[in-house]
């Protein structure tokens, strides 16, 4: 392998800012699809496509004829999170740069890295081994996914393969790689609450008037409590415990909960439901987070008002048997029901996503195992994921296994500043998938 020339292909990737929740990046998005377009045609692909949407394009291909070979489907995705804050990355997200055997920018591990990992193991190490291989590579996974929906619902036959692959996840530890058999869902809402025509001044009105920003503070604090517990109606009532066999593999992980709050976390303490291991609480619970406040005067300096509205950007995570649709009616309802009768409340879903449960059993799983056993010296191990990835639920429906793996760590930063990826993962990871096509190819699925 050309290593040297890989990784300058892949900076030319990660340089392109496609950050598909800003429109001001729609043309970087294009750009992304058309670097993803680019290589599957140079892969030989018969017929490569930019499909549904003008901004953020789905890219499909559809590789070389190989009769009687299995199908496989690849999908990933080419945009990525919002770089900011900037001024907390050592080297700017979008001039991608190596310290330390450790390859820094915004999409290294999330997701272009990996999609970069799966098309080069194709090529890596002489011909093509003989797999129909067919590619939907999209721009919106941070933002919801809706046009890849859309498209699949016209077009399910779209997703007809033997199998899909994934790589948009990490190793649970270092050298213990994973395949994953839930996905947390999301529901990402804007509730916005309103006390006035318009913002007063705080000498003359401060003492007799709402204020939006107590309003809302007061709401959100009554939508889940220092413990943990979510305090949205009915939310609890479609989770299940996992087996007592499946808590019991999680205690035999290698995962300490004083090691991730020491070096992941990095805070002073843990929180959330005491009564549950940290595991349970990341891949088996549901969650409510505040991502942002806007409202009132947040400018430098001082000035004296009282806002008269004030929005909060808020999302929960599913978890398996919980239904988007569902979430989404009892978020309504419970802001509803917080709000003191003198506000305005309301609430503006964004995007979302069912959870995924993913059965590991299908043969295609173990050669995937084998594959790592062999490359890396140790197989899958099966894993819960906390995060969300909005098409997967589509994407299975056919009935293909859905194969959810990575070759990231569990420390590359995801969405976050200096988000990075460890290059020996790459290296090995493009033998990894190398090696799991020619099984797939030559044994079949
Ligand atoms: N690759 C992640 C999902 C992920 C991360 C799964 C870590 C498992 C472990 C994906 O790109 C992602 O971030 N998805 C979003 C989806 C959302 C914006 C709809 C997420 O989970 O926040
Ligand atoms: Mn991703
Ligand atoms: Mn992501």
């Amino acid at each position: 392998m050309d290593n040297d020339r890989l990784l300058r292909e892949l900076t030319d990737f990660l340089r392109i800012p496609s950050v598909s929740t800003s429109p001001t990046h729609n043309a970087d998005c294009r750009a992304a699809g058309e670097w993803v377009a680019g290589e599957l045609r140079r892969l030989g692909c018969r017929e490569v496509q930019f499909l549904a949407s003008g901004t953020h394009p789905v890219v499909w291909g559809v590789g070389p004829e190989v009769p009687g070979a299995p199908t496989l489907l690849i999908y990933g995705h080419y945009d990525v999170q919002p770089p900011d804050p900037l001024d907390e990355w050592t080297t700017p997200p979008f001039e991608p740069t190596v310290r330390d055997g450790k390859l820094f920018a915004r999409g290294a591990a999330d997701d272009k890295g990996q999609v970069f990992c799966l098309l080069k193991a194709i090529e890596a190490g002489g011909d093509r081994p003989p797999v129909n291989f067919r590619f939907l590579i999209e721009g919106e996974e941070e933002y919801g996914s809706r046009v890849l929906f859309e498209l699949l619902r016209r077009e399910p036959e779209r997703t007809r393969a033997d199998a899909v692959l994934i790589a948009d996840m990490a190793y649970i530890a270092p050298r213990w790689p994973a395949v994953y058999t839930t996905l947390r869902g999301l529901c990402y809402a804007e509730i916005t609450v309103r006390t006035a025509k318009s913002d007063l001044h705080s000498g003359e009105f401060g003492g007799a008037a709402p204020n939006a920003h107590e309003e809302l503070v007061r709401l959100l604090d009554r939508l889940k409590t220092p413990d943990g517990k979510i305090h949205v109606p009915g939310l609890y009532s479609a989770v299940r415990r996992p087996a007592k066999a499946e808590l019991a593999t999680w205690r035999s992980l290698p995962f300490k909960e004083s090691d991730f709050l020491r070096h992941r976390v990095q805070a002073k303490a843990l929180t959330g439901l005491k009564a549950y291991s940290v595991l349970e609480r990341l891949w088996a619970l549901p969650t409510f987070e505040i991502h942002g406040i806007t409202g009132g005067f947040t400018g430098d300096g001082a000035k004296t008002v009282i806002p008269a509205a004030a929005t909060a950007k808020v999302s929960l995570r599913l978890v398996p048997d919980q239904k988007l649709k569902t979430v989404e009616r009892q978020l309504a309802a419970a802001v509803k029901r917080f709000a003191p009768r003198y506000v305005q409340a309301s609430v503006t879903f964004l995007h979302g996503a069912d959870p995924a449960t993913v059965k590991v059993t299908h043969p295609a799983f173990a050669l995937l195992d084998q594959a790592f056993r062999e490359v890396v010296g140790r197989g899958t191990i099966p894993a819960r994921a906390g995060g969300s990835i909005p098409v997967v639920p589509a994407l299975g429906r056919g009935g293909a296994p859905v194969i959810l793996t990575g070759i990231g760590l569990p420390d590359d930063r995801l969405h976050a500043p200096n988000e990075k990826l460890d290059l020996k993962q790459l290296w090995d990871g493009i033998r990894v998938f190398r090696r799991f096509y020619e099984l797939l190819g030559f044994k079949g699925a």
